[in-house]
């Protein structure tokens, strides 16, 4: 006799489960609770939609072409200098470990502030990189200084540094206070 005589069988109840499951866990990665790993999501999707077809979906560029994201001075340096590499893009020769590119990146100043503060703590903390947060606040301080007219000359970018405004004040968002020494 077959299945389809008891009404709905195991193998209905098994894929409704199955779907069931999967929405949730869908739904529970739509929303971490937790904010840090919220904006690590938000940076790793503003990564693959925004920089992984160039850089790799491991940060590990295309030889000649596009420079790689792994511990390199552009990177995990200057923050000021990341921010407006990102806001205005860059062309031109550049040294990135020991390789000379001489391309061209676009303008990515049509994202957010969070959304490019996120993306850079994203390639500042993964790729094998430990360099600290970047914040919303620190890309609009850059951006509303900015009167850049196209993309940068690379060479002229690796002097821009640092973020106008306060460029010493500590973040009170990254202050812990049980890290504080006297
Ligand atoms: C269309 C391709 C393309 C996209 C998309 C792109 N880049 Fe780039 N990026 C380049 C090229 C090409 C260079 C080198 C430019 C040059 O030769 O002057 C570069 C250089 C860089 C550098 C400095 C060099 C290094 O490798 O450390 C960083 C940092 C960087 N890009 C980050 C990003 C981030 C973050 C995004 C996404 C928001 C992004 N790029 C999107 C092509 C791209």
């Amino acid at each position: 006799m077959s299945i389809h005589a008891h009404g709905f069988g195991a193998p209905f109840w098994g894929a409704l489960v199955l779907i069931a499951s999967l929405f949730f866990v869908m739904a529970c990665e739509e929303e971490p609770t937790d904010p840090e790993e919220r904006y690590e999501r938000l940076g790793q999707r503003v990564y693959n939609s925004y920089c992984s077809t160039c850089h790799g979906a491991n940060g590990q560029g295309v030889r000649g072409a596009f420079p790689p994201l792994r511990e390199t001075e552009w990177v995990v340096g200057d923050e000021g200098r990341l921010i407006r590499l990102v806001l205005h893009g860059v062309h031109g020769e550049m040294e990135v470990l020991g390789e000379t590119y001489n391309n061209v990146m676009i303008a990515h100043g049509f994202l957010s502030d969070e959304q490019i503060a996120a993306v850079l703590t994203y390639i500042r903390g993964n790729f094998g990189n430990e360099a600290g947060a970047i914040r919303p606040q620190e890309v609009r301080r850059v951006r509303d200084a900015s009167d850049q007219q196209g993309t940068w000359e690379a060479s002229e970018l690796w002097e821009a540094t640092g973020i106008p405004g306060e460029p010493d004040a500590p973040d009170p968002e990254e202050e812990a206070p049980s890290d504080a020494t006297d």
